[in-house]
């Protein structure tokens, strides 16, 4: 496996890191045993980076507790990524992320869930936003408490991520980057690289269309899934 520091994060991470999305029941049921596996084998295999989120997973934040238990006894050799924002918006029971305690309350709620004192990177998963202030101050907040060691956004959009590192302080992007989605190399990665932000790639198999495992004619019936293929017709190219 490939180790390379995340931007100027310090953080030494895995080229290749383990995402949580579907490891929470939403791309069909997984039982915990077969999810802890999952993580550990990923782990014994030389992945140290893991990214979830607190809205990932049936019930919200399954996503989280399943990797806080995979990774106990082995968390200090492990860098945790999460995102805050989204949560209840599939059951319409969200938090209004508009004062800094409910920045603070949802990334402590994480910290329980993860079984963790600190998050290695912590991300806004709002990817339109317009304005980042109070996830700002209150990023800033967590860094200065030791509770979280870099911050960043989860955004496909320039002008949000600009807006976002207007004072220079994001540390790690999460954008959508794979074979058959290259916008990025336009103008997002070059001002990545020009600003030292550290480049989480998301989707980088196409949601699965790179994989091979899958053709047009594939139509899945999880929550997450079933509409992959219907909108997007980029596979047919
Ligand atoms: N807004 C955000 O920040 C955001 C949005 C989307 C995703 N993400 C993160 O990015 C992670 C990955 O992105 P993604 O889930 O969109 O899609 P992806 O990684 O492009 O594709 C995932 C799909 O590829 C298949 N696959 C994965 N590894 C494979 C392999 N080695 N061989 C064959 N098939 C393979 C999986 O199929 P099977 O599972 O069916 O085997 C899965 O359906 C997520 O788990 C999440 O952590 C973040």
């Amino acid at each position: 496996m490939l180790y390379r520091e995340l931007g100027t994060t310090g953080l030494q991470v895995s080229a290749i890191g383990m995402g949580t999305w579907n490891i929470g029941n939403q791309w069909g049921q997984i039982d915990e045993t077969t999810a802890l596996a999952t993580i550990r084998s990923a782990f014994d295999s030389g992945v140290n980076i893991f990214d979830t989120a607190e809205s990932y997973g049936i019930p919200s934040g399954l996503s989280e507790e399943r990797l806080g238990k995979a990774l106990v006894g082995i968390r200090d050799r492990t860098h945790l990524v999460t995102k805050i924002g989204r949560w209840g918006r599939r059951t319409g029971q969200t938090v209004p992320m508009t004062t800094v305690d409910m920045i603070r309350l949802c990334t402590h709620a994480s910290l329980y869930r993860l079984q963790t004192d600190y998050i290695d990177v912590l991300l806004c998963h709002e990817g339109k936003i317009e304005d980042p202030s109070i996830y700002l101050a209150g990023f800033e907040q967590l860094k200065a408490a030791g509770t979280i060691r870099a911050y960043g956004i989860s955004t496909d959009h320039l002008d949000v991520l600009k807006r976002f590192n207007a004072d220079q302080t994001c540390s790690v992007v999460e954008v959508d980057y794979s074979l058959l989605s290259r916008n990025p190399e336009q103008e997002f990665l070059p001002y990545c690289q020009e600003h030292g932000i550290g480049v989480l790639v998301r989707g980088p198999l196409h949601k699965g269309l790179l994989s091979g495992q899958y053709s047009t004619e594939t139509r899945f019936t999880d929550a997450v899934r079933s509409e992959w293929y219907e909108s997007d017709r980029s596979h047919e190219n």
